[in-house]
């Protein structure tokens, strides 16, 4: 088991990253007068039930479950969460607490967030892409007219990653994860590119490995949220790859996933990035083949251009109409830009479109 603090002041709080751990859940949780368990249908019949049992031998304990997916992720599921804490009479002292992918935590965090002014909330992501990313640092939102567009900085008050709850992971959502790792190795540690590259076989059977290069991951998210919580500046480097990939995925209407669509706006950004002498080519091919190998794709046709660059214009990163995009000056450094030329950017997006390894037909 390995521990992280994120030190935000009054806000701080403890990463939890072990193999095996949620059975030992209610230890960490101190005394809430109510515990609501906020998770989806399939993980409640994995996880939720059992822990459900183990919390009710100590606190009233209530649950909320989600559809799963994106589907979940929805202002209306927040508004449920909501009428149910108000319902069984949740004070200002309960918990809720998030078992499941992205969509349960950024769901549950945000109503979390709103509730009687803020409730305590403990994150238990169960997928890769949550265990590095999203229960880290505080971004909660729900979809409304578009992706995450209602939401909330809130911090939770604990997050524990217990790994083992990957082992029940489909494979296209294990896989989904790991373009925020590259993502990782790609803006501050390019040992982990060499971790990916030289032990597939091991993190793909979900071995031991797997626990140190969570951690790495979690520790570089704790580093940028405390120097910049709120994203004033250097956290925007936490969203290499996801401009384009964020279009890309809401204009696929997330028949591409969270993770595949970064996959792709990673080569994207990486070959404006070499487009502007900022990196050498080779770098985008390395990249390119590195995603390959964890199934990402990198080359994808579904979309126009003209159609994509009307979701780019209305990415969270636009200020006074220019689009800022964060570019790789090197292998574990990148900058924010908003110079890059329209052209350039149409450029890139037609470079997704050309022949190539792992193209992702839907
Ligand atoms: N996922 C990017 C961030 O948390 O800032």
């Amino acid at each position: 088991m390995r521990e992280i603090k994120v030190n935000l002041s009054e806000r701080s709080y403890r990463i939890i990253v072990g193999e095996g751990i949620l059975g030992n859940l209610p230890d960490f949780i101190g005394s809430p007068s109510r515990v609501l368990l906020i998770t989806d249908t399939t993980l409640y019949a994995f996880y939720g039930k059992t822990l459900e049992s183990v919390l009710r031998e100590r606190f009233p304990v209530e649950n909320f479950l989600l559809p799963p997916g994106e589907k979940g992720k929805n202002i209306k599921w927040a508004l449920g969460i909501l009428r149910k804490a108000i319902l069984s009479s949740f004070d200002r002292y309960s918990l809720f607490l998030c078992l499941g992918g992205g969509s349960v935590g950024d769901t549950g965090g945000f109503a979390s967030s709103i509730y009687m002014r803020g409730v305590r909330c403990i994150q238990v992501p169960t997928t890769l892409l949550a265990m590095v990313d999203s229960s880290i640092g505080g971004k909660t939102a729900v979809d409304f007219y578009g992706k995450n567009i209602v939401g909330t900085f809130y911090q939770p008050s604990l997050v524990i990653s217990d790994t083992a709850t990957l082992k029940t992971l489909p494979e296209r959502n294990y896989l989904n994860g790991f373009a925020e790792v590259v993502k990782y190795g790609i803006i501050k540690e390019p040992a982990i590119l060499t971790v990916l590259r030289e032990n597939r076989e091991e993190i793909l059977q979900k071995g031991k490995i797997l626990e140190s290069l969570i951690f790495q991951c979690a520790q570089i998210k704790a580093e940028v949220i405390e120097e910049d919580e709120k994203e004033k500046g250097l956290r925007m480097i936490l969203n290499f790859g996801h401009t384009i990939g964020h279009a890309l995925e809401a204009n696929s209407k997330f028949a591409l996933w969270h993770g595949e669509a970064v996959s792709l706006g990673i080569v994207a950004s990486a070959y404006i990035s070499q487009a502007m002498g900022m990196i050498k080519k080779e770098v985008l091919s390395e990249l390119e083949d590195l995603l390959s190998l964890y199934s990402l794709p990198t080359r994808y046709e579904r979309f126009s251009s003209s159609r994509l660059k009307e979701f780019l214009q209305r990415d969270k990163k636009v200020k006074m109409g220019k689009l800022r995009f964060v570019l790789m000056k090197n292998l574990g450094e990148v900058e924010i830009r908003d110079d890059v030329p329209e052209s350039l950017l149409e450029e890139s997006l037609e470079y997704l479109k050309k022949d190539g390894r792992n193209r992702r037909a839907f």
